[in-house]
This record gives structure tokens, sequence and C-alpha cells, in this order.
């Protein structure tokens, strides 16, 4: 055994909606750990910030990132970096993205600005390639490390196939850590670009929720829309299952309103499928 912790463990309490029964969860801290992890089917757990968690939990084993893929070394290479490019040391795919773009502005270190918001784990807005308007995860990064059952490689954004809100990164293909490429700036230019970005979040709910529910879709003339757009026309912000509730503030946004079960999310997601004349891809992922 390499030490691991297991727990049966709550998982609603490890996501933002605050839904999801229980699992057996592994936290590991370094590779042996994770690798033992990986020999039983598994789920891989960032922020919790995207996820509608069955009300009788999942079967897999659930892992979680701590110990050596927490730790951040933002020491830039001196063979990597220039004048007007800092390539990092590693940054662990379980560290909270949002400190880790307060100590970004702290240097004056840009790239990543227009993810400020998100609630992430670097590895899970690696792999969703989470992003807004004003930037994305992929913006920001110089080299992967990605580890399967079959072990650790390294790969570089430009050999994987990402796009908006996807990295290309198969399921359960685990982003252990990443090194970010950032550009030399300044604190105050940096706190700028994140208060532009912020901006845009004024009108999203501050309930429980797990974000946008649907992906924004692209209509026949080419056009990108906002789903909360085509939500609130068909006139469905408020409505309720159970405990759940399409925000008053943004259609695309469901909110636990303290209680709420999945099968309430679900009911909301298949109204919505329903009345939105445009077929909509789900963002939310659904635990099982
Ligand atoms: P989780 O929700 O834990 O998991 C999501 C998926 O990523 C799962 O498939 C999981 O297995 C996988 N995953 C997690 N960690 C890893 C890893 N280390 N390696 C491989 N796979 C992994 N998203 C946006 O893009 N833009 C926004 O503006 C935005 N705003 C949000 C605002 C709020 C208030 C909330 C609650 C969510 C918002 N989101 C937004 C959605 C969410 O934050 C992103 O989808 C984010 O990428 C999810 O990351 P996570 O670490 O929480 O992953
Ligand atoms: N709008 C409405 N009614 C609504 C919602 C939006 O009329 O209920 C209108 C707004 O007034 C605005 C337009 O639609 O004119 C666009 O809205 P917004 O600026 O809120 O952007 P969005 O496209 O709905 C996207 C992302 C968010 C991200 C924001 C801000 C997606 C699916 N959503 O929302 O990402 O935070 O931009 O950059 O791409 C997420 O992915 O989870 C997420 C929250």
């Amino acid at each position: 055994r390499t030490g691991a912790r297991v727990e049966r463990l709550p998982l609603a309490r490890y996501t933002t909606l605050g839904v999801g029964g229980e699992a057996e969860v592994w936290t590991v801290q370094d590779h042996a750990q994770l690798l033992e992890a990986m020999e039983a089917p598994y789920r891989i757990l960032g922020g919790g910030s995207n996820l509608v968690i069955a009300d009788q939990g999942v079967p897999e084993r659930v892992i979680r990132l701590a110990g050596q893929f927490a730790a951040t070394d933002l020491t830039p290479d001196p063979h990597l970096s220039t004048s007007d490019q800092i390539v990092t040391g590693w940054v662990g795919g379980g560290v909270p993205l949002p400190g880790l773009l307060r100590k970004l502005q702290r240097l004056g270190l840009g790239n990543l600005e227009g993810t400020v918001g998100i609630p992430a784990q670097l590895g899970g807005a690696i792999w969703m390639n989470a992003g807004t308007r004003y930037g994305e995860t992929f913006d920001g990064l110089h080299t992967l490390e990605i580890v399967t059952p079959e072990g650790a490689r390294q790969v570089t954004p430009d050999e994987l196939p990402w796009t908006y809100r996807s990295s290309g990164i198969p399921r359960n293909h685990i982003v252990t850590r990443a090194r970010l490429n950032l550009r030399p700036s300044t604190p105050e230019t940096v706190l700028d670009r994140m208060q532009a970005a912020d901006v845009a979040r004024k009108g999203q709910p501050k309930n429980r929720t797990p974000g946008c529910a649907f992906k924004n879709p692209t209509l026949e003339d080419g056009q990108k829309v906002s789903a909360g757009l085509l939500i609130d026309r068909a006139g469905l912000k408020g409505m309720q299952a159970g405990q759940a509730r399409i925000a008053p503030e943004h259609g695309n946004f469901i909110v636990n309103l303290g209680g709420a079960t999945a099968t309430d999310v679900h009911a909301l997601l298949q109204l919505i499928r329903e009345r939105v004349p445009v077929p909509l891809e789900l963002e939310y992922e659904l635990w099982p």
C-alpha cells in the first residue's frame, strides 16, 4: 500500500452546487498513490464547480489531488523565459484557480486574467478549458503532465485539439500539473484586466450553483449566442423544481435554494431542452 487516504464521504460537500451522495474518496499526494488509486474504476474530482452528482453517489473511486499535486512553483525557468515570456515551474492540478490568479496578479504576470471568478482547480480548468470572453485557460499553458493507468506523459497545448470549453483531453486522463506560459507585466495592469473580466460576472447569481448549464450554441449563420439569453426568451427564468431554480438573474444558471436534489436539477435541464427551440449542448457534467 502506498498510503493514499481512503474515506467514504458525501460528495455534496465537495461541489459548488452542494448536491451528491457518498463515494469512496481517494486523496492522493504523489504519483505512487495516484497510480494505486487508478487500479480500479475511478473518477477525478477537481473543484466540483461543474458537477451535478447523483443523490445516491457514484460507485467508482473518486480521486482528489493533494500534496505534490497541490503545490505551486512559479519560479521562472531560466532556459525558457525571455523578456516577454515567463515559463514557470510546475503548478499542481489540485491548486485552486482563484488563489493562483491572486499570486499571478501580485507578481504582475498575465495571460490567465480572463479566467478570473471561475471557482475551479487548475486541473479541472485545463480539462474543460474554462474561460470567458476575456480569455481562457489555454492562453497560459506551456506544458501539461497527464497521468493514465499506463503512467505519466508530458504534452504541449499544440498537441491537443483544444477549443471553446474543451481541452480534447480524454475523460479520466488526469492533469496532475502544468507549467504556465505567462506574460510579464505589472500588478496594476494585471489587476485592471482582471477587473474588466470580472465586470461581465456582475449579473450572475450568488447562490450555490455549478455555473452555466449549457454551452453557448453556434447558430446556422455562424454566430455564437448566449444560451442564457435563449432560456430567458423562452420565459423560463425563475422556474423551480423542488429546491432547484433557474436563476432569475441569468437563465443559464441553475441554483440550489437549499436542499435541492440531483433529480430536481435534472428536471430543470429537461424543461430547458424541451422549451428552447435551439439544440443545446450540456456544459454541466452529470455523475454518473
Ligand atoms: P470539476 O467540476 O471537479 O470537474 C469537471 C470535470 O473536470 C470532470 O470531468 C472532472 O473529472 C474533470 N477534472 C477535474 N479535475 C481534473 C484533473 N486534474 N484532470 C483531469 N480532469 C479533471 N466555467 C467557465 O468556463 N467559465 C466561467 O465563467 C465559469 N463561471 C463559473 C461560475 C461559477 C459560480 C461556477 C460555480 C462555475 C463556473 N464555471 C465556469 C464552471 C466551472 O468552474 C468550470 O467548468 C471548471 O473548469 C470546472 O473545474 P473544476 O476543477 O471545478 O472541475
Ligand atoms: N442575457 C439575457 N438574459 C439572460 C442571460 C443573458 O438577456 O438570462 C444576455 C445578456 O444581457 C448579454 C448576453 O445575453 O447581452 C450575454 O450574457 P453574458 O454576458 O452573461 O454571457 P453568457 O454568454 O451568457 C458567458 C459564459 C459564462 C461567463 C460569461 C462572462 C458560456 C456558456 N457562458 O455567459 O461562463 O462567465 O460569459 O464572460 O459560455 C460557465 O461557462 O459556466 C460560465 C458561467
